[in-house]
């Protein structure tokens, strides 16, 4: 039978499996829930507290923050029109993160400028691998500090998460993209260079040309890359101020004996940053390398409406590629836990009674799995096998006559016989004890 509804292109659904009907090996549920509880104990050990804000906001947010040049603001926004105003699914989260932090006065908040999230993003991007329409980012953003001490924190916070996961030797890649007017006099300096090689650019450099000159020197085209070889450099236009911010955070980055690269071509595909820009790339990912991006983006909160400056810094993963890097270095996951027990039972008297033992042993925090179907004793036992249970108790209504069960320990093929007095304690401790 042909099913009618299918997840829509660029989505995916997160299943208790580790398989997809064609067989390709898909993260878990578990797995995720495993990934995510080590960003939640690695954020939390280096103090940032969860906030979780909405997946629409208005699209003026994004405009004003992104930037309306942007190719995920310009081309990748999913919009929600209403009758009084657009919203739209939030393709990232720093810019309501900073909203949230505006509205909500964070800055007077003990627990208000160290902010972690979890969560989906939106972007219509042509789905490959590696890139989704919806996906997950996790990202910490730390406000209200514009000391380069802050910028190294991020980025020291962002790699403690990816080596919890066991991921090693990524590249760390880091640049200075200056402020304000310097920046401003630089990327007038690349317009014009740029300029005398109009003809030669793809359609797309030669769109942001006008619109975003500094996204040119992101281009992956090879002779894009030799026109730009002697391209006017943006460090050469980079205040004193910046350039000493920028070394410090090196420095800082070096107290932890943390690696990077200098790369004076990375550029982001988002308008609010000045000063510190970073990525972190997992080498065999093929196009989609970049696990995770970020930066510093002290115009930010004015942009959006703000009437004083407020510094920032931060940065976010994709949970997708970095479940992919891992998948790569045959890093296994943690599976689903099996249940602790599985109670087969036959017959109508004894399912009533096994059905109250398995409520008071879940009381009791033990994982109980039933039958549910009023199936043969083989198969549910044919079933707790294959759930991996540890234990299971077996009764029918000639044990409930007796008033006794039957244990069956599973690895080891033993098996004994407990009598009804006290028998949820009993099975609450010995799931425990093994
Ligand atoms: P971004 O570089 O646009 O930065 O996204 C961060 C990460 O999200 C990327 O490195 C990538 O791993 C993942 N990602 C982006 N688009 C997709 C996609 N279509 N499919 C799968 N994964 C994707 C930001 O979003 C900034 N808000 C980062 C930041 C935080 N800057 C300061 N604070």
């Amino acid at each position: 039978m042909k099913q009618s509804y299918r997840n829509i292109k660029g989505t995916f659904d997160i299943l208790p499996i580790d398989h997809s009907a064609d067989g390709s090996e898909v993260a878990s549920s578990a797995q995720w829930q495993f990934i995510e509880s080590t960003i939640r104990r690695v954020l939390g050990r280096y103090h940032f507290a969860e906030i979780r804000t909405p997946y629409l906001e208005p699209e003026g947010l994004f405009e004003r923050s992104v930037g309306v040049d942007t190719d995920i603001v310009s081309k990748e926004m999913f919009t929600v029109p209403r009758p009084k105003e657009t919203y739209v699914l939030r393709p990232e989260v720093t810019a309501s993160v900073m909203r949230a932090y505006l509205q909500h006065h964070l800055a007077q908040q003990p627990l208000g400028q160290r902010l972690f999230y979890i969560g989906p993003c939106f972007r219509a991007e042509r789905p490959q691998k590696g890139r989704f329409r919806q996906f997950h980012q996790f990202g910490a953003e730390l406000i209200g500090s514009a000391d380069p001490l802050a910028d190294a924190e991020v980025i020291a916070a962002m790699i403690a998460v990816v080596e919890a996961l066991g991921l090693e030797k990524l590249a760390l890649r880091l640049n200075t993209l200056g402020s304000g007017d310097s920046r401003g006099v630089y990327v007038q300096a690349l317009k014009e260079y740029l300029s005398r090689f109009e003809r030669d650019l793809t359609e797309t450099s030669r769109r942001r040309l006008v619109t975003n000159p500094l996204r040119i020197l992101d281009t992956k085209v090879e002779h894009e890359r030799e026109i730009l070889a002697d391209a006017p450099r943006l460090r050469a236009y980079v205040s004193d101020e910046d350039l000493a911010h920028y070394e410090s955070v090196k420095s800082y980055l070096e107290a932890l004996d943390l690696s990077y690269e200098e790369d004076p071509l990375l550029v982001r595909g988002l308008d609010y940053y000045c000063r510190t820009a970073f990525e972190l790339e997992s080498p065999n990912l093929g196009a989609q390398s970049a696990i995770a991006g970020g930066g510093r983006y002290d115009g930010l909160a004015q942009a959006i409406g703000w009437n004083e400056e407020v510094p920032g810094v931060g940065f976010a993963a994709g949970i997708e590629r970095l479940l992919l890097a891992l998948q790569l270095h045959h890093n296994a996951l943690p599976a689903a836990a099996a249940p602790d027990l599985y109670l087969v039972t036959l017959g109508m008297e004894a399912g009533k009674w096994a059905f109250g033992l398995a409520r008071d042993l879940r009381r009791l925090d033990i994982t109980v799995a039933l039958d549910v179907r009023s199936r043969s004793m083989k198969a549910q036992m044919k079933q707790a096998n294959k759930l991996d249970a540890r234990y299971v108790v077996i009764i029918g209504d000639a044990e409930l006559d007796a008033g006794e069960v039957i244990l069956k320990q599973m690895e080891e093929g033993t098996q004994q016989t407990l009598s009804f007095a006290g028998i949820t304690e009993k099975l609450a401790d010995i799931c425990r004890s093994s």
